[in-house]
């Protein structure tokens, strides 16, 4: 493929047809026919190209439900986008067993976000101290004006400090700032704060008496939000008596069933390769809630690691405990979302989803997404140490298999048909579609 200028300012024809000039085969022809998907409102279908450049087409993912979910007493269905066959299911079948069990109790510690702004200054840094802390109220109120608006729905800055990182780094030090965001995520809000408190802070370094002349530059690097929030932080517990679980637990009696439930758990604390693979878990609920609400997934799986990371080795987000006969499972991690503001209020889906959550705060869109990712996370390693994943995993994939290998609507319901006490791999569709190939 060539490199190309004025890509961006094509049509969409035009650049479909320029990709396809550039492919061969097959592949040219397909991609010169893609399908090309646009949402019967051209206002919508306007400002969901705008979202992001060099637009092609809207890419389709299945957006479902999620019912039966009971947080902290109230009743939701939950919304959530998702590719992979089985989260929902999965979500659904542990918020059913959990809701006749006095439901998921979610509780936010702390809705902290944070923000810095990096910096180099030569000079003896008592002085840039001193007068750091005579000139940081005026600091704060050069940044009102964005401040304000914020203030006056209960947020805005929390803290400001300098910190010395220059034990790090020669002559490195930041600012570092609280925020509370209130409903917003408040990435913009952050950014302008940060970038305007940096001007501010060459100026107050420049115009110092206190500071010799070759003092006098502050050389900002960046001025930024920090994605890792540790302190906008959600916890979500569920409880039963031990006995509850027999209906999971097969063969094994329920006791069995919940210590090995435990060890598994155990496992991915000690062991960073199962860490990641649990906490993928949890995350394909999380993320699925974090993507109907048009939150930022990036930003909240980047967090959620690190901080699954945080005391040196990477581990698990949840933790089971057995006490008096009582299992309880818990999860604990940050979550920086917003329920106002951005993608929230311009994706029309978006908006669908806070609406069926019947317009939570960010507070309450926390709790709600933790507890998903408990749900999910406990159906996962429910199967995992009894059945095994792939009994019900490939149930719900055969679907996708039939569809793959071009089966008709005949074919796919006598493929459910068959395949429901046997075991679904590809090549075991493919041969029984052969063996049906005569029905259409
Ligand atoms: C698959 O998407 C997620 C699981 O692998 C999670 C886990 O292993 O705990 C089933």
């Amino acid at each position: 493929m060539k490199a190309v200028s004025g890509f961006s300012k094509m049509s969409k024809e035009m650049k479909i047809k320029w990709l396809a000039s550039e492919l061969e085969g097959e592949a040219a022809e397909l991609v010169e026919k893609m399908p090309i998907y646009w949402h019967q409102n051209p206002d919508i279908q306007k400002r969901l190209d705008e979202f992001s450049e060099n637009t092609l087409t809207n890419f389709d993912m299945p957006f479902g439900v999620s019912p039966n979910f009971l947080i902290n007493g109230k009743m939701y269905s939950v919304p959530m986008v998702i590719e992979e066959s089985s989260v929902v299911a999965a979500a659904s079948l542990g918020a059913k067993f959990w809701l006749n069990r006095g439901g998921f109790k979610s509780n936010v510690i702390s809705m902290k976000k944070v923000g810095q702004v990096h910096f180099l200054w030569q000079g003896d840094k008592r002085k840039l101290f001193d007068l750091f802390e005579s000139k940081k109220m005026d600091l704060l109120s050069s940044v009102k004006n964005l401040t304000l608006n914020m203030e006056s729905r209960g947020g805005g800055i929390l803290s400001l400090d300098l910190v010395d990182m220059s034990s790090r780094i020669e002559n490195y030090y930041q600012l570092r700032l609280n925020f509370n965001t209130c409903d917003a995520m408040g990435a913009n809000f952050i950014n302008s704060i940060l970038e305007q408190l940096a001007s501010e802070l060459k100026l107050m370094v420049m115009q110092s008496d206190l500071l010799s002349s070759s003092e006098k530059t502050v050389d900002v690097i960046m001025s930024i939000l920090s994605n890792y929030t540790p302190e906008c932080l959600v916890e979500c517990s569920v409880e039963c008596p031990v006995r509850d679980l027999g209906q999971f637990s097969g063969d094994m009696t329920p006791d069995v069933f919940a210590q090995r439930f435990m060890t598994a758990v155990r496992i991915a604390h000690e062991d960073p390769s199962r860490a990641v693979t649990h906490n993928k878990g949890i995350m394909n609920g999380i993320d699925a809630v974090v993507l109907a609400t048009g939150n930022d997934f990036r930003a909240v799986e980047a967090c959620a690691h690190a901080y699954a990371a945080r005391d040196g080795q990477y581990r698990s987000l949840s933790s089971v405990t057995l006490e008096n006969e009582i299992f309880k499972f818990s999860l604990k991690l940050p979550l920086a979302v917003g329920t106002v503001g951005g993608l929230t209020s311009l994706h029309p889906l978006a908006k669908t989803s806070l609406n069926i959550l019947n317009r939570p705060s960010a507070e309450e869109l926390m709790q709600v997404m933790a507890a998903v990712g408990l749900a999910q996370n406990f159906s996962a390693v429910k199967s995992l140490v009894t059945t095994g994943i792939q009994r019900g995993h490939m149930k719900l994939h055969l679907l996708n298999v039939l569809n793959q290998l071009g089966a008709s609507a005949t074919q796919i319901e006598k493929g459910k048909e068959y395949f429901q006490d046997k075991v679904v791999s590809f090549s075991a569709v493919r041969n029984f579609l052969d063996s049906i190939k005569h029905i259409h």
